[in-house]
């Protein structure tokens, strides 16, 4: 990985952050059928900056390690090996990440009153004093993402899907985060409500001056919400650039396929390359550039060398033989 320094508009700085998993047989078994036991490298030796006030958007198949970095990034994991530094906030103390998870029903208490789940967070930080002034500021977050004071009365069953991810976001902004790190929000909602919570996102990022690190296996939405996009490939970042020129010149064969991949909405049935073959099973990564089996583009050097990552004129990082800056 390139070195890195630490950027002044950074919120956060992630330098070669490795993150492995034991996923051995049980013991008993191990000795028995002389298993010898088995690491899983989910986050392999990764590298990246959240430009403060900005969105920075991990992206890519399944399993290639998105969730992880979230649960490294808000303390949920620690890290086998690697660097993260947070910017400090305006209290000085370093900023810390709030979560946002995929599934809104399973991440907010069934049998809590909407107004009781937004308020946990109030009265654990001591973010209010009387219980007056907290249904006071649980109104005032719950108009903020688009439900009203009422909506607090009822149970989280009560709401279509939409409607508890803004709860969520609600309960988030609770706490007076700057910093949300959001795991695929939209990903379990129809596409209408999908525009229509992304929308909410940006906005709330503008008049809050948030900072997000935001997860989507999907081109077209990390494409409305970021400045930068990091593509993962196997618990690697293989391309990360900036949004428009990532788009505009996608250099690492795994990016071009991806983009390929976007349905086009003018030519919906033009020919275009389906994603080819399967993700390796990350407990048998591919040597040298593991990418290898499924590239268009693979030589004899790919199977043998992983390539370094290298930073072009653009500001684009890349890792990839073949890639050459241009
Ligand atoms: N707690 C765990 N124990 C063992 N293996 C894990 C654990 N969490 C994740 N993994 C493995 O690590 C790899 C990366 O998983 P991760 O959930 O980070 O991927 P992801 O990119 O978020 O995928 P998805 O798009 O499906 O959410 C996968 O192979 C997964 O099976
Ligand atoms: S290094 Fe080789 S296999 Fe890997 S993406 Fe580049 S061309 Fe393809
Ligand atoms: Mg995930």
């Amino acid at each position: 990985m390139t070195a890195m320094t630490a950027h002044k508009t950074s919120a956060l700085s992630v330098d070669g952050l490795v993150k492995t998993f034991d996923v051995s047989a049980p013991w008993l078994n191990r000795v028995v059928e002389r298993k010898p036991r088995q690491y899983l490298q989910a986050v392999n030796d990764i590298s990246f900056e959240v430009p403060l006030g900005g969105c920075l958007s991990l992206v890519g198949e399944s399993g290639c390690g998105k969730s992880t970095v979230a649960r490294l990034v808000t303390g949920l994991y620690r890290a086998n090996s690697g660097e993260m530094r947070f910017a400090p906030g305006e209290d000085g103390k370093p900023l810390s990440a709030q979560m946002i998870f995929q599934d809104p029903y399973a991440s907010l208490n069934p049998r809590w009153r909407v107004k009781n789940i937004i308020a946990e967070p109030i009265r654990e930080l001591k973010l209010r004093n009387t219980a007056a002034e907290i249904d006071e500021r649980v109104a005032e977050l719950l108009k903020t993402v688009g439900l009203s004071a009422s909506d607090g009365d009822k149970f989280p069953h009560e709401f279509s899907g939409g409607q508890r991810q803004r709860i969520s976001i609600a309960r988030a902004l609770a706490s007076e985060p700057r910093f949300l790190v959001c795991d695929e929000p939209t990903s379990a909602l129809d596409v209408s409500v999908q525009a229509q919570v992304l929308n909410l996102m940006r906005r709330l990022q503008d008049e809050f001056g948030l900072t997000y690190l935001f997860i989507s296996h999907d081109m077209s939405v990390v494409r409305h919400m970021s400045d930068r996009i990091a593509v993962m490939y196997l618990g690697r970042i293989v391309e990360e650039g900036e949004t428009e020129e990532l788009f505009a010149k996608p250099r690492h064969p795994y990016t071009q396929m991806l983009l390929q991949t976007i349905p086009n909405i003018e030519k919906p049935h033009r020919d275009r390359v389906v994603a080819a073959g399967e993700v390796p099973s990350p407990l048998k990564p591919p040597s040298g550039c593991t990418f290898h089996p499924r590239c268009p583009m693979a030589t004899a050097q790919c199977a043998r060398e992983l390539p370094a990552v290298r930073t072009l004129a653009s500001g684009t990082r890349v890792a990839c033989h073949l890639v050459q800056d241009a």
